[in-house]
């Protein structure tokens, strides 16, 4: 065995690491940490070979193509195609077709985004097709967006609601829709995203802002999106990077560091508290705002994003559902309770009948604190001191949090809901008054820590 005094050679740590096997442990931690981030940069370099600049660029000269050949449109074309207005940035993702790409709209970042990366490859309008001149009523325009709508997100759409906006300002425009135009709408409609995206627009802050469309491709809001690899999960230096420059965004790469000095310390981790009081307020919005409620079943960082304002958004909708859609995909026949797993929405196995039950036993609010919340909530060997009870009470709350299903006891759910609510508060209040008290707090670096 070692000698005890060479034994303890990581007591700079602050830790009484002496023993060998605690030793061992550090060990291959560090080296699971190496072999993870080398996982992710090889992920990373093989996806770079897909998602270049080439291939990106290539993809928008065909849809620039085919709008001046008339086959498709949209507002934002003639930025894209014309003006140049609408520039080209970076690729972000491609991957089963699905193009992603980073763009500067009149100086303001956004995201295009299509499911498929031609036009032809989405199925065309099948109107179109059987009658030669197109002067389709608004109204039959409406009565196929609703279907499709009804399709892709299970809803039976009442006359009241979206259609009708549409059918609206389709009335205002006095003159019938072109080929283009119907095709273009069309091919956007095909994609679940965007027409889910359009369908919340007003309704929802927690949603992505559609802001336009060319052929296939719309554009969303460029937001800060997590990353699970990401200390806070999402990039706070980006954020004071893009309100530092008073919203003209375009610096927002070339921010450098100054964030983490001085009282950027404490900004830090009131944002994190901030965010996780979007966090809630979301999963609020979801379970009463809607004539349904909306259940997220593939919750995890890269599926959220943030605003400049700290607001929570859905970007990744692919595994959003409405109660009436959730209920027909959690029905399956079953043997097991194992059966009974959509993803992050559960549900129980009814052995009698052998078929799942319709009602998720779990909820949006449980699987936020268990693959969120506990990401930042959580004790941890350094922070985990007392002298902070606030924060105990919320890693606690947390915790109670993530192991209570809370699809059927309403009211449990609700109370750790407000137990969470008034715990960040409280945090968010008392961190505003330290650093009114004691000004930059300098002597304080102990709080970095605590994350
Ligand atoms: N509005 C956005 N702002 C910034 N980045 C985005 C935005 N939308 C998507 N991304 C980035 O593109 C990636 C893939 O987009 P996403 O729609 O989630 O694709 P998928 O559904 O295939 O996961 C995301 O992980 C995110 O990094
Ligand atoms: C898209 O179109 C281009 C050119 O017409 C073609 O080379 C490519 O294979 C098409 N991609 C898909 C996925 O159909
Ligand atoms: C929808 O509402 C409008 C007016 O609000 C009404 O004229 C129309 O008949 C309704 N359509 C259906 C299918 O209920
Ligand atoms: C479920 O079970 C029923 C009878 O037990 C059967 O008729 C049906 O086809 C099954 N469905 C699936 C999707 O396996």
């Amino acid at each position: 065995m070692w000698p005890p005094r060479r034994g303890c050679i990581l007591r700079w740590l602050g830790l009484r690491v002496c023993r060998r096997t605690t030793l061992l442990f550090a060990l291959f931690w560090f080296g699971f940490w190496v072999f993870l981030n080398g996982l992710v940069f090889v992920h990373r370099t093989i996806f770079s070979d897909f998602c270049t600049n080439d291939k990106s660029k290539r993809v928008l000269q065909r849809v620039c193509e085919e709008y001046k050949q008339g086959i498709l449109t949209g507002d934002l074309c003639e930025d894209l195609c014309v003006t140049r207005q609408l520039e080209y940035k970076r690729c972000l993702y491609f991957e089963n077709g699905k193009k992603v790409i980073e763009a500067e709209w009149r100086g303001v970042p956004v995201v295009l985004k299509s499911k498929l990366e031609n036009f032809s490859s989405y199925e065309s309008f099948s109107l179109l097709e059987y009658q030669d001149a197109p002067d389709l009523s608004p109204m039959d325009i409406v009565f196929y967006a609703m279907l499709e709508i009804k399709n892709s997100l299970g809803l039976e759409v009442r006359n009241a609601t979206v259609p009708l906006l549409w059918s609206q300002r389709l009335r205002e425009r006095g003159r019938p829709y072109s080929r283009a135009e119907l095709a273009s709408l069309w091919s956007l409609l095909q994609q679940e995203e965007y027409t889910f995206f359009k369908v919340l627009q007003d309704l929802s802050r927690h949603v992505v802002k559609v802001l336009g469309s060319c052929g296939h491709f719309y554009a969303v809001e460029y937001l800060i999106a997590g990353h699970a690899w990401n200390q806070n999960l999402f990039s706070l230096e980006e954020i004071s990077g893009l309100s530092g420059s008073a919203g003209d965004g375009s610096s927002s790469s070339s921010f450098s560091g100054s964030f983490s000095s001085g009282h950027g310390v404490w900004m830090e981790r009131d944002m994190v508290h901030q965010i996780a009081l979007s966090f809630l307020e979301m999963v609020r919005h979801f379970e009463n705002d809607f004539s349904h409620r909306l259940h997220l079943c593939d919750i995890k960082p890269e599926n959220f994003a943030i605003r400049k304002d700290l607001t929570v958004v859905a970007i990744d909708v692919d595994m959003a559902f409405f109660e009436p859609k959730m209920q027909d995909i959690l029905e399956q026949n079953c043997t097991s309770d194992d059966d009974c797993n959509f993803f992050d929405c559960i549900s129980k196995c009814d052995v009698h009948k052998n078929k799942c039950g319709s009602k998720r036993i779990n909820s949006n609010l449980q699987v936020i604190c268990d693959k969120i919340f506990r990401h930042w909530f959580s004790p941890t060997l350094l922070g985990a001191r007392a002298g902070f009870p606030l924060q105990v009470a919320l890693q606690r709350a947390v915790q109670n949090c993530a192991e209570t299903a809370g699809g059927e006891e309403a009211e449990l759910s609700q109370a750790i809901q407000q137990r969470l609510l008034a715990l960040l508060k409280q945090l968010l209040q008392d961190g505003l008054r330290q650093r009114e008290g004691q000004g930059v707090a300098e002597g304080h670096s102990h709080t970095a820590l605590n994350f």
